[in-house]
């Protein structure tokens, strides 16, 4: 049975004192919840603190990026092996990194290598735009994506992937449960055929776009999805305490058999 995951994704947003802040609002409320991985990814800049602050504490901690070299001359950047000692996951080709910083597939595919080479685990993101959307072009658009993300991967230890539609990212128009799992899915049945059955069956494949406290358990009602990216709504401890708290109620019951 595959461990269901709550990741919040807090992007260029919250100073140090109001990551520690954040941090500090949802951590005992986390704690008390059982039956769910939760990852906050917070700015690079804040993940050496907020990795004090939660010690010893259920919750776990991820970046947001990560270069694909090991060290050397790129400034402004961080290495795979710098991330290892900080996190366990991280956040890699995000569309907003694909968008605004031309990230490649084959970028994305050495960025998940590097990751993997030092034990830490890519949440890879894939989604379609609007218009692919609309013209029907959603399976080429991610199947084509997961082809060059995870050419040659093989079994890919610990990868977990989130499909966001590009159209329901920080819209206020999520997917309907329906569609994340239709397309979800798909997904599944790619890894299968680009790394095995046993690969597809065993990963975690999230949903983002648009996630709040009002929609979650809608998703996490979907046998394909195994929780969810969030963004907006994860800067809000409420909201974010609420996303979780809705998934290990609705997983908790499906893993008692209820
Ligand atoms: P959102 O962002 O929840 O604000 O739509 C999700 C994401 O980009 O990961």
């Amino acid at each position: 049975m595959r461990v269901p995951m709550i990741a919040g994704n807090w992007k260029m947003n919250t100073t140090v004192s109001e990551a520690i802040e954040l941090v500090n609002e949802m951590r005992q409320g986390l704690d008390q919840i059982d039956n769910v991985d939760r990852v906050i990814c917070p700015p690079f800049i804040s993940l050496a603190t907020v990795r004090e602050l939660i010690k010893g504490s259920s919750i776990k901690l991820g970046a947001q990026n990560i270069y694909f070299e090991e060290k050397g001359a790129y400034t402004g950047e961080i290495s795979p092996l710098m991330l290892a000692d900080l996190c366990e996951f991280v956040i890699i080709g995000h569309s907003e990194r694909r968008l605004y910083f031309n990230e490649t597939g084959e970028i994305t595919n050495k960025k998940i290598r590097a990751a993997l080479q030092v034990k830490l685990k890519p949440i890879l993101c894939v989604g379609e735009k609007l218009e692919e959307n609309e013209a029907g072009r959603t399976e080429k658009i991610v199947t084509g994506q997961l082809r060059a993300s995870l050419a040659g991967l093989g079994y890919p230890n610990g990868l977990i992937i989130a499909y966001e539609p590009i159209w329901a990212i920080g819209t206020g128009k999520a997917a309907t449960g329906e569609q994340a799992n239709e397309t979800i899915g798909l997904i599944r049945r790619n890894v299968a055929k680009l790394c095995s059955e046993k690969v597809a069956q065993d990963m975690r494949i999230l949903y983002g776009g648009s996630v709040t406290d009002a929609n979650a358990t809608e998703f996490m009602k979907q046998p394909e999805i195994d929780g969810a990216l969030v963004g907006g709504a994860s800067l809000k401890a409420n909201q974010f305490l609420s996303i979780v708290r809705q998934t290990s109620e609705i997983r908790g019951r499906s893993s008692r058999g209820v």
